[in-house]
């Protein structure tokens, strides 16, 4: 673990050194958990938002996209429950003066349990070696068995105290379970009090009340709000979906992890409108598709699983995450939420308009049930970012031992797919390398570089995840041919100048991702 969180340090360093994350304001000491994206950071990104959209907007004829403004009036977020009811239930730590969420110490608690059981498998595992049943070993194991059970006791009470709000019974838990505050290791709490995780601001030149608006906490509310619209102007049957990238805000009470919590992040989030009573049938089916789309992204099926939700937002009737197998652990990804008919029907009743679809084919109108998918893609970003990280020790030839960091990033997400470089400065050989720069850019991001010896420059390229580079020789201008150099094999071969578009191109397009879904 702590080996793990030195290669996460690593990773943050290595994000700001080749301009893929800045701290927000760095000039002035930052601004906690915001975050700005450098000039690869914003490439990846736009890859990343592609493949989004172009799987939802492009592959589906009945769902379209959407660009809703990020201020909303005030009203939508008393009909959508957030004023009232979007807390997360914060506790102090008396020594240290820290705050942490409630609900988030005791999960980690629980955790920590759940590791001690791993750490028992893991050693009978040794011990025992092929002879070893691991489900007769934690039916069994006197130890493993009472942590199991601690497990269930906890999980069982917090369940409990969360449906029912009660933040007595959830200090009592923190407090009898010992749970101690990280920085002063004492368990001197206050009481859990609930905070309002929205960001208000005031909008025009009043200062009282009426003025107050929010920044949305979620891009969904443009969404509802504009469902009617849509499915009129569009000329949308049931079940339909709307789709939407934007920015978020939420006043997190802690925020740590780098890009994992941020206080501005960015969701892509997309609701499906569908028959009530339909619903099960639509959050089965999207929950099977979102799943598709990770594993397609190819960072390992293994880093992802679902996990259900055990205390149910205030509009869901059913939830799922997908969680990945982040350096820190496997935490929540994306979620997916049957929403029923909560929001269109508040929204209907605080605004007073009628939101009903008729249905033609059943003859009758009814306000749809939703489903939705919302992922963040900051957490998708650093999901892909930390799998690719790598530092490989290289045999050389003398027999002594190289390093390199290498990105190895998908192919079709890479911020830049092609290296042309010069082998010298002189000869001909850069504007050989600007002629094929030149011919290519227009099909993929393409990038010119003749500063340093050819080996730093591959090794700056594995750095950033490019995945080809190409040298161009003195033997280039006497046949066009050019060297290629492929990142994750470092193999070179020989190709023609004119047969590189179609040897890269394949390889570097969003499409070869699309067509695993
Ligand atoms: N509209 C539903 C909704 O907002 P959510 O589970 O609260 O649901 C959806 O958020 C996704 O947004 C999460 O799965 C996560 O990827 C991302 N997300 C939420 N809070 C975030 C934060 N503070 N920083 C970065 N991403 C966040």
């Amino acid at each position: 673990m702590a080996q793990q969180a030195d290669v996460f340090k690593k990773l943050i360093a290595h994000a700001k050194e080749y301009g893929f994350i800045f701290q927000s304001s760095e000039i002035y000491d930052g601004l906690s958990a915001v975050y700005d994206y450098g000039q690869l950071g914003v490439e990846l990104k736009n890859n990343l938002k592609e493949y989004w959209w172009k799987s939802m907007v492009l592959l589906h004829e009945n769902i379209v996209g959407l660009d809703s403004a990020i201020f909303m009036h005030p009203t939508v977020w008393k009909a959508s429950g957030h004023v009232g009811a979007f807390n997360d239930p914060l506790i102090d730590n008396k020594d240290s003066k820290k705050r942490y969420r409630a609900d988030v110490l005791i999960e980690e608690h629980r955790e920590k349990i759940h590791a001690k059981i791993d750490k028992e498998v893991e050693k009978a595992e040794k011990r025992f070696g092929d002879k070893f049943d691991k489900q007769q070993f934690l039916a069994t194991n006197e130890r493993v068995v009472g942590y199991a059970k601690q497990i269930e006791e906890l999980s069982a009470r917090f369940v409990a105290a969360l449906e029912a709000s009660n933040l007595d019974e959830i200090k009592n838990i923190i407090v009898e379970n010992g749970i101690v505050c990280p920085v002063s290791g004492t368990c001197n709490w206050t009481d859990v009090r609930q905070f309002n995780l929205m960001f208000s601001t005031q909008m025009g030149s009043v200062s009282e009340d009426a003025g107050t608006i929010y920044l949305r906490p979620e891009t969904a509310q443009g969404i509802f709000v504009n469902y009617l619209n849509v499915q009129k102007s569009g000329r949308m049957k049931i079940p339909f979906g709307i789709a939407q990238i934007g920015k978020a805000f939420r006043n997190e009470i802690v925020a740590r992890q780098f890009i994992f919590r941020m206080r501005e992040f960015e969701q892509m989030e997309m609701q499906f409108f569908v028959k009530p009573g339909e619903e099960m049938k639509w959050y089965e089916l999207w929950k099977e598709r979102r799943l598709k789309w990770h594993h397609a992204l190819g960072l390992g099926v293994e880093k992802y699983r679902f996990h259900n939700h055990e205390k149910l937002a205030h509009y869901a009737n059913a939830a799922a995450d997908i969680e990945f197998n982040f350096p820190f652990g496997f935490k929540e990804i994306e979620g997916i939420h049957s929403r029923t008919d909560f929001d269109l029907k508040n929204h209907q009743e605080f605004s007073g308009k009628k939101l009903q679809y008729f249905d033609n084919e059943e003859n009758q109108s009814y306000i749809p049930y939703v489903i939705e998918t919302s992922i963040g893609l900051d957490r998708l970003f650093l999901s892909v970012l930390a799998t690719a990280y790598d530092e490989e020790v290289l045999d050389k030839e003398d027999g002594t031992k190289d390093e390199r960091v290498v990105l190895r990033i998908p192919p079709a997400l890479a911020p830049i797919k092609l290296a042309v470089l010069p082998l010298t400065k002189k000869d001909g050989l850069p504007e050989k390398a600007s002629e094929i720069v030149n011919d290519l850019k227009f099909e993929f991001n393409t990038y010119y570089e003749e500063k340093d010896t050819i080996g730093r420059r591959y090794r700056r390229m594995d750095a950033i995840g490019t995945p080809y580079c190409v040298t161009v020789d003195h033997q280039s201008l006497q046949d066009n041919t050019v060297t290629i150099r492929y990142r994750d094999t470092m193999l070179q071969e020989r190709v023609k100048i004119s047969e590189l578009k179609e040897l890269i191109k394949g390889n570097v397009s969003i499409v070869s991702m699309l067509k695993k879904i």
